[in-house]
């Protein structure tokens, strides 16, 4: 099932460059994108990736006896799969949920599914943003575990992100996600802060992050990349999240389909961000938006969590 096509993709592309934007759905498409983030997972260089896998894999016997009754396992942003293959191998054990990935990459989508073929089940793959959940969720089998794993949650505005998935969840439906979190301690800001800039400020990560201009015309030496950590008031206290952008250095085009967008020298074009919660923010969000909490894992480090939550019925989402 597709909802949006490669046009559809280059056309919408272009409507945000034209207004200096980059949404970060558009880092992964096609087999370029797909690609270059599967290097990125791939490096030593970005370890937040790796660290949310090992999380998964240290918990997933007792959250997959959690889930053993769902008819379908959904996952949203699945990359190629691995951690639904972790996760579905042990629900495997129980049962045979059929899974459905959305993904706003194809590829990605196929690779996943290929990931998946090792299992015995049935896979359905759907080329949609996560924003076009309305129209996907009439054709889950229910109940259904959603997932967004590899930090996908943080990637999104909360509020929106929340009430869509609230009001496209069942009673008897549940929520897995995982997040990349902020320390405890403020005396541990400054070096997590350095830490964190420096990961995303990587040479692997700006050359991800450039390459939708890249591979459609603009050499790379005419733009930059720039990531800071900022903080930002929220109704459950203040959150840090990125602020990246690149910043256009010298006249250019990018090539969208047909069309071409001219970009001058000074435009910045803003890009998508990474919330970094304290668990208690993350929790208090769930919380405060209609979810239950079922169970919550740190690891050791406690700087990555995976939590398991559901609709309360009882409650109202905001
Ligand atoms: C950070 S990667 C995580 C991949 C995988 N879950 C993992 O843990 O490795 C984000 C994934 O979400 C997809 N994605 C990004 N924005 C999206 C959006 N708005 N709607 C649907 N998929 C999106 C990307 O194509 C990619 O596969």
């Amino acid at each position: 099932m597709e909802i949006v096509s490669d046009e559809i993709l280059e056309d919408k592309l272009k409507r945000y460059l034209d207004r200096r934007q980059l949404p970060d759905a558009f880092l992964y498409i096609g087999e370029r994108g797909a690609t270059n983030w599967l290097a990125l997972e791939a490096s030593t260089r970005f370890p937040v990736a790796s660290a949310l896998t090992a999380l998964l894999q240290e918990h997933v016997d007792s959250l997959a006896r959690q889930a053993t009754h769902y008819r379908s396992v959904v996952s949203i942003g699945a990359g190629d799969g691995q951690k639904e293959l972790i996760l579905l191998r042990e629900l495997r054990r129980y049962g045979r949920p059929i899974c459905h990935i959305i993904d706003i990459s194809r590829p990605m989508v196929e690779s996943a599914r290929r990931t998946l073929g090792k299992l015995d089940i049935e896979t359905r793959g759907m080329t949609a943003f996560c924003e076009d959940l309305d129209q996907l969720a009439p054709h889950w089998d229910r109940p259904t575990l959603l997932c967004l794993l590899g930090n996908n949650f943080s990637n999104y505005d909360p509020d929106f992100l929340l009430n869509l998935i609230g009001r496209n969840l069942g009673p008897a439906d549940a929520f897995l996600l995982d997040a990349s979190l902020r320390p405890e301690k403020e005396q541990d800001i400054p070096a997590w802060v350095q830490e964190v800039e420096a990961i995303y400020n990587s040479p692997e990560n700006a050359r991800f992050n450039v390459s939708p201009l890249v591979t459609r015309g603009m050499d790379p030496e005419s733009c930059r990349f720039e990531l800071k950590l900022i903080r930002v008031p929220q109704p459950w206290g203040e959150v840090w999240r990125t602020h990246k952008r690149i910043r256009v250095l010298r006249p250019a085009l990018v090539r969208c389909g047909a069309a071409t967008v001219a970009f001058a020298a000074g435009d910045a074009i803003e890009m998508g961000f990474t919330y970094k919660y304290r668990l208690a923010q993350l929790q208090d969000c769930l919380q405060q938006r209609g979810f239950g909490l079922r169970d919550t894992r740190l690891d050791s480090t406690g700087g990555n969590v995976i939590l398991l939550a559901a609709r309360n019925t009882t409650e109202t989402t905001g």
